[in-house]
């Protein structure tokens, strides 16, 4: 093992001081952990161009010291046991406040510190999650995806060097155009499609390519936080536009004439969270307005695949005539969100300067997910799986609602339930957000409130309920608990 270590045979402390020094404090912020081996002397002599005497002396004083022990025969080791009030660890979050006193963050850095709800990254493990957004994963045929990686993981070393495709693979981009054409009505051709991490990448370059600070953005309200997020970065004016059960209220748009707006955010298929679908007469009059207006409409098409009994209402995309619409789709919910697999449709004006953002940023996607991919779509298979997880989904929906109406009854009224992987829930409660979801986590159940996914302040008791990944069993005995606590 390499050790970083800088001695100074100019300074007037002794080299065996310094080294001392240097490996006492390595060893106290924690780079080298408790039980960790280090170098034998005669190895860390030689890379360091010092006396095997100098290094022994250091040892002897750290092995004294108790910073070091030795196991005979085995070597010298970090000792199991360093005393607490040595060790200096910091929390990550006082890392990052001292950080941020000392280092000036740019406009985007102080915009995002600033921000109060970027959603939580890790949260404690609990019994029966409610939380929305996380498929069944346990049901994905891993046997499969397994076979098609290796697959390609064998057969040459072609894909191990930078791909010369930023906008993505290039089969991938023909079998997602025929995806899209069969299933959705996109219209496009693969040129027109930019293969994206997600659809948050999707949103990061859009807004740092097409938007200036200060132009206005309208979004649903309630609408999705994550994309408000990275709006918001951007210093773009954030308009909230009102939905009912038709989804957005294009009138209350259209009659902002004086914002100037330049870019709308929807949900059309399943508007997050209220779970309302754009009907037809809307999309044609949200199109209609966009191209009146110059304005440009961001679709994010995050889980249509997931319809119970709706019949399909073409994309957006698909209906639109005068390139008004940038599509954006994402393998996270109907597959898995850690492939980090989404994709952007573009007017065929946009896709040269996407291209190469998307190089700069982060160069392209992993090739060999992007070839599995291919072929799990090529094979049919993803087309099998969403038909097979529609009717799991719907199990698990029927059983959820049935739950609610079973607990709760008039106190609960359940909303955008014919789409998706998760519903909203208005309860008629005394009780705050925060208490419910206090009281819950005592008992095992996770809560998420639809509150921080408001741009205006309001008092109702929404809750969203993801049940992609919860058994039929979890989800009865979840809403069972639930009721208990909210009416005792
Ligand atoms: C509205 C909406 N869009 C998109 C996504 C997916 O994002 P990504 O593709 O970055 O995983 C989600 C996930 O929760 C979502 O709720």
């Amino acid at each position: 093992m390499d050790l970083a270590i800088i001695l100074d045979s100019n300074l007037s402390k002794s080299l065996h001081q310094q080294l001392y020094e240097q490996l006492r404090q390595a060893i106290l912020s924690g780079r080298l952990a408790p039980g960790e081996r280090i170098p034998s002397t005669r190895f860390l002599a030689k890379s360091l161009s010092i006396s095997r005497f100098t290094v022994t002396t250091s040892y002897e004083q750290l092995l004294s010291e108790g910073y070091l022990e030795t196991v005979k025969g085995a070597g010298t080791f970090v000792c199991q046991q360093i005393p607490d009030n040595l060790i200096e660890l910091k929390p990550i979050e006082c890392i990052e406040k001292s950080n941020a006193s000392s280092i000036k963050l740019s406009q985007y850095g102080k915009t995002l510190a600033d921000i109060e709800n970027v959603p939580r990254i890790s949260e404690p493990k609990l019994q029966i999650n409610f939380r929305y957004g996380t498929p069944a994963l346990s049901e994905f045929p891993i046997k499969i995806w397994r076979r098609l990686l290796s697959r390609y993981c064998n057969a040459s070393f072609n894909w191990l060097d930078y791909s010369q495709e930023p906008n993505g693979y290039q089969p991938l981009r023909e079998a997602i155009k025929r995806y899209l054409a069969r299933c959705r009505a996109v219209n496009c051709e693969p040129e027109q499609i930019l293969i994206t991490n997600g659809t948050q990448q999707a949103l990061d370059l859009i807004l740092r390519l097409l938007i200036e600070p200060r132009e206005t953005i309208a979004i649903e309200n309630p609408g999705y936080l994550s994309a408000r997020i990275i709006f918001e970065t951007q210093q773009a004016q954030i308009l909230p536009v009102s939905v009912d059960s038709s989804g957005l209220l294009v009138k209350e748009l259209a009659n902002q004439t004086e914002k100037n707006v330049r870019l709308v955010y929807v949900t059309p298929s399943h508007q997050f969270p209220t779970g309302a679908i754009l009907s037809l007469p809307r999309r044609l009059e949200l199109l209609n307005w966009a191209q009146q207006n110059g304005a440009l409409i961001i679709e994010d098409d995050y889980d249509s695949e997931f319809r119970y009994g709706e019949k399909p209402i073409p994309a957006l995309q698909g209906l639109d005539t005068s390139d008004s619409v940038l599509y954006i789709g994402t393998f996270s919910k109907v597959l898995f969100p850690s492939l980090r697999i989404g994709y952007l449709v573009l007017p065929r004006s946009l896709v040269a300067i996407f291209a190469r953002a998307k190089w700069l940023s982060d160069r392209h996607l992993p090739i060999l997910e992007q070839q599995a991919l291919t072929d799990f779509i090529e094979s049919g298979y993803l087309e099998r799986h969403i038909r097979k997880m529609r009717s799991i989904y719907n199990q698990r929906r029927q059983t959820l609602v049935k739950a609610i109406k079973k607990h709760f009854g008039k106190r609960a009224q359940i909303l955008g339930e014919k789409a998706g992987i998760h519903v909203m829930v208005r309860f008629k409660s005394s009780l705050s957000d925060e208490e419910i979801i206090k009281s819950a986590a005592k008992v095992g159940i996770g809560m998420m409130s639809a509150k921080p996914h408001y741009l205006t302040a309001h008092s109702r008791c929404e809750f969203i309920f993801g049940y992609g990944e919860l058994t039929e069993t979890q989800l009865t005995e979840g809403i069972r608990k639930l009721a208990e606590i909210m009416f005792r």
